[in-house]
């Protein structure tokens, strides 16, 4: 069967943005960085995106396009070992992982969607009463569990229509619509009363609550980092398995982290003014996971006409979820399609089976939601993007290089050696330390424990994966 690839030059960097820009910039962002101080937190992100996130882009690019094939594939086909194929399959767990939860959440963002719809042609929708408690009432339980199916049908069906038919051509749709209705949104948000405070909670910068808070927010600022720009799942390896010219590698990473960057501050642009509007304080409850469900929605509730912009806000956010929900469900259809040579229609409908089966069970368990959604996730895409970066920097070697150069013009070209280097040593050795602090091991071995430890977990995971075939 012969491999499909992108049909236009922009089709890849916006099925890439697509993915990218998703719940993690609208639902989980503003969260995050209520929860860590604000503009401190910030910063962090935003050096860790710089630093991190987008060699780490850049290296599963580099995998994806050198390979042609799905994670599996590339790790065992590029080293020849049998145990690398190993260490992509995790992959495949990640993807599955993250549709579990993802799934669930796109769940209640297109109930509110369809709710809000509702309101705008026929009365009040159901949540402008007491967002606080409908939330609560319907996040857990069959009628969630009918959402999460809806849902990830809509996803199956876009993936089914294949990577031009379905993952382009919807997302070439998609993030534009995106971009605009938030940008229009952010303006309206503006002229609310009280917005200023928002953009001073986001935007003011204090050094001192930055270096005073750093170890405590690095932890948090690399995993919303990684997960934000769909990294470490192996998804970026599997959208650059279907890249057929010489495209500038260097230049797409850079393109595409600055615009989900772009988008996830218009959506904190969005979020922070209304709340602030509104009274909500954004380190608290309400601002939390529920900020956009119970905070936003809430401010709907007490403005005219705040049924449409509703509507509009859970219509961009619906969309951006299911560009994202797309490339997580592509990770198991590729590995099946190309490994085992099912067609895409059997591919996509076992894996829809078996995730209408585990995403049903975090619709109905909070506690298993949680854990998926937070500890299994962050480890998950850590831990990849370490075994990613260590493939890169020590199996491909100069390969890896050729491969990144390819295309790249001059000033890429320069950097190229530092960003191998750093993917074979520093970038590991920050992410095993990131790892642990999502473990919450930190707090028992203290900052400086904390180092020597991932120096410890880096060391070790170097040791296991360089000599691959004594383990299988
Ligand atoms: N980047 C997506 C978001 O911000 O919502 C989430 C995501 C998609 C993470 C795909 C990982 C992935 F492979």
């Amino acid at each position: 069967m012969a491999r499909e690839t992108w049909a236009t030059r922009v089709g890849f960097i916006l099925a890439a943005v697509g993915s990218a820009v998703g719940l993690g910039n609208i639902w989980r962002f503003p969260w995050v960085t209520a929860e860590n101080g604000g503009s401190a937190f910030l910063l962090v992100y935003l050096v860790v995106v710089v630093a991190v996130g987008v060699p780490g882009l850049l290296g599963e690019f580099v995998i994806g396009r050198r390979a042609g094939r799905n994670p599996v594939g590339a790790l065992r086909s590029l080293s020849g070992s049998r145990a690398w194929g190993v260490v992509g399959a995790l992959s495949v767990v990640t993807g599955l992982a993250l549709l579990s939860f993802y799934s669930v959440v796109g769940g209640w963002i297109l109930r509110y969607f369809v709710d809000s719809v509702a309101g705008v042609v026929g009365s009040q929708p159901a949540y402008f009463a007491d967002p606080g408690a409908h939330f609560g009432a319907i996040a857990f339980g069959p009628e969630a569990v009918g959402y999460h199916l809806a849902f990830l049908l809509l996803t199956a069906i876009i993936v089914l229509a294949g990577v031009r038919r379905g993952i382009e051509v919807g997302t070439m749709v998609m993030m534009p619509a995106v971009v605009l209705l938030l940008a229009a949104l952010a303006v309206w948000a503006s002229t609310r009363p009280g917005a200023g405070g928002g953009y001073a909670f986001l935007l003011r910068f204090d050094l001192d609550t930055v270096v005073r808070n750093l170890p405590s927010v690095l932890g948090p600022a690399a995993g919303q980092a990684l997960f934000t720009l769909s990294v470490g799942a192996g998804t970026m390896i599997t959208y650059a398995s279907y890249l057929g010219e010489d495209r500038s590698l260097p230049f797409d990473a850079t393109v595409i982290a600055t615009l989900n960057t772009g988008v996830g501050v218009l959506a904190g642009l969005v979020v922070f003014p209304l709340l602030f509007s509104l009274g909500v304080d954004p380190g608290g409850i309400e601002a939390g996971e529920g900020a956009l469900f119970v905070g936003l929605a809430g401010a709907f509730a007490q403005i005219p006409g705040g049924t449409l912009v509703a509507a509009g806000l859970f219509a961009v956010v619906t969309l951006a979820a299911l560009s994202s929900s797309i490339s997580m469900l592509e990770i198991p259809v590729s590995f099946v399609v190309d490994e085992f040579d099912v067609p895409r229609r059997r591919a996509v409908a076992g894996i829809f089976a078996l995730v209408a089966v585990s995403g049903t069970v975090t619709a109905l368990r909070p506690s298993i939601f949680g854990f998926v959604a937070g500890t299994l996730v962050d480890v998950l895409l850590t831990t990849g993007l370490i075994a990613f970066l260590l493939f890169v920097g020590w199996v491909l070697g100069r390969e890896a290089l050729a491969e990144y150069e390819s295309g790249a013009g001059a000033l890429a070209r320069r950097v190229g050696p530092a960003w191998l280097l750093a993917a074979g040593g520093a970038l590991p050795l920050f992410l095993s330390f990131s790892l642990l602090t999502s473990l919450g091991l930190q707090a028992q071995l203290g900052f400086w424990g904390t180092v020597a430890a991932a120096v410890a977990v880096a060391a070790a995971a170097f040791a296991g994966l360089r000599r691959p075939e004594s383990m299988v």
